[in-house]
């Protein structure tokens, strides 16, 4: 039994929310319903209250909470949030950040998957604005339940139709599942680039950012994973939960990998492990006036073929980095470093692969299936990776 919580907003629709309350409740689920002020003038919190046992919450401020800081306590413990109805001012708020009554600030606090159904007018629906706050919630992993085409409590016909209750409960029941698909498995995840010193202040880097490894990492997590991150020097916020292991150089990398390689089950290599690194490495910085004419390169080891090398049942997925020749040059790769699944993309776009928020990939896997990711954000192609490791899991077992 996971705990849901319901989000409920103030469209005409909201009756429907009372459906998709029990839906959650017949599949053995307890729901704990949050609404906005305003949905509590279209219909009294006591009828919410009466269907899911709880006590409704409304306000932020409430000196009758059971818990101290509510909205945290709560965040804490819910598996899922669905929203529904949403209305255009909630989606709104959630993709701004506005955290100004109950429901907007606990949206902030949770780590659990989110699913929205909006329901509006069909203008409002359609509106540029609630069109690109919809793109950015996507974005950021927000799954939706698109409305439905039909009557429209305002009198008007088009789209903005609450989807149905069945419908609803169907995709939550679904997310649910995806949080629990990887309980009890190890992954490790390598992300960012790697710092091959010359001396103590210059190094010799790439474009990586980790944005892609990290999103591995958090979708992992959401899907119940106890997640190692072995990051190199990246910006990014780790996600919440996860194990973080700092590396800096290719060396050291494969060193943490190696340690934890034996105890994890999965393993997504998409950290940007430089090639080379310098022959020799000055324990003080170099002199402008000493600089050696030629700087001697070497290469690194890799750290993938090692893995493919000694993994005993292992899951072993890849990242190719590549200009030219894509698929040709990830099927090579594949086979000669013994990987289960690789995601291969074409980092010479513009906007895409390095250091870019969003991603475009082929996945291969050790049968030659392919799945083509076409552009996306990084966080929607974590979950593309993921079904993919999981479906080939599904079919080694
Ligand atoms: C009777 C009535 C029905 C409404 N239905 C909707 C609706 O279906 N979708 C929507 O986005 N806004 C609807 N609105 C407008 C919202 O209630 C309004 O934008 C409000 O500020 C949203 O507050 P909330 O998101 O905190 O609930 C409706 C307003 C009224 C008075």
């Amino acid at each position: 039994m996971a705990k849901i919580v319901l989000g409920v907003t103030s469209s005409v629709s909201l009756y429907k929310a009372c459906e998709v309350l029990r839906g959650f409740q017949k599949a053995g689920h307890e729901v704990q319903v949050i609404m906005t002020r305003n949905a509590a003038k279209l219909v009294s919190p006591l009828l919410f209250n009466s269907l899911s046992g709880h006590r409704t919450i409304i306000e932020l401020f409430d000196e009758d909470h059971p818990w101290s800081v509510a909205h945290i306590a709560l965040a804490k413990e819910a598996a899922l949030l669905v929203v529904a109805p949403a209305t255009a001012n909630i989606i709104a708020k959630f993709a701004a950040g506005v955290a100004d009554d109950f429901l907007s600030t606990f949206y902030l606090a949770v780590g659990a998957p989110v699913l929205i159904a909006p329901a509006m007018n069909e203008a409002m629906f359609l509106h540029p604005q609630t069109r690109d706050n919809v793109t950015r919630l996507r974005r950021r992993g927000v799954e939706f339940v698109e409305p439905a085409k039909g009557h429209l409590a305002c009198g008007d016909e088009g789209w903005g139709r609450l989807a149905e209750p069945d419908e609803i409960v169907r995709r939550g029941l679904e997310l649910l599942k995806e949080k629990v698909s990887l309980a009890g498995r190890t992954v490790l995840v390598t992300a960012g680039p790697t710092r091959e010193y010359l001396d103590p202040v210059r190094y010799l880097s790439n474009r990586s950012s980790g944005k892609m490894g990290y999103e591995v990492a958090r979708e992992a997590l959401l899907r119940g994973a106890r997640v190692i991150l072995v990051s190199g020097p990246t910006h990014e916020i780790p996600p919440a939960g996860a194990e973080l292991i700092r590396a800096d150089a290719a060396a050291e990398m494969e060193r943490e990998v190696l340690k934890r390689f034996p105890k994890s089950d999965i393993v997504v290599m998409a950290a940007a492990v430089a090639d080379f690194s310098f022959a020799a490495r000055a324990d003080r910085k170099i002199k402008k006036q000493a600089l050696p004419e030629d700087l001697k390169l070497v290469p690194t080891r890799d750290i993938l073929k090692t893995l493919g090398e000694r993994k005993k049942g292992q899951f072993l997925v890849g990242f190719a980095a590549e200009t030219d020749d894509v698929k040709a040059n990830a099927l090579k790769k594949i086979k000669s470093k013994r990987l289960d699944l690789i995601v291969a993309n074409d980092v010479s776009k513009q906007g895409l692969g390095f250091d870019a928020d969003d991603n475009q990939a082929l996945l291969i896997d050790a049968r030659g299936r392919v799945t083509d990711a076409p552009r996306m954000s990084k966080r929607e192609l974590s979950r593309v990776i993921w079904d993919a490791i999981e479906a080939s899991l599904g079919s080694k077992r």
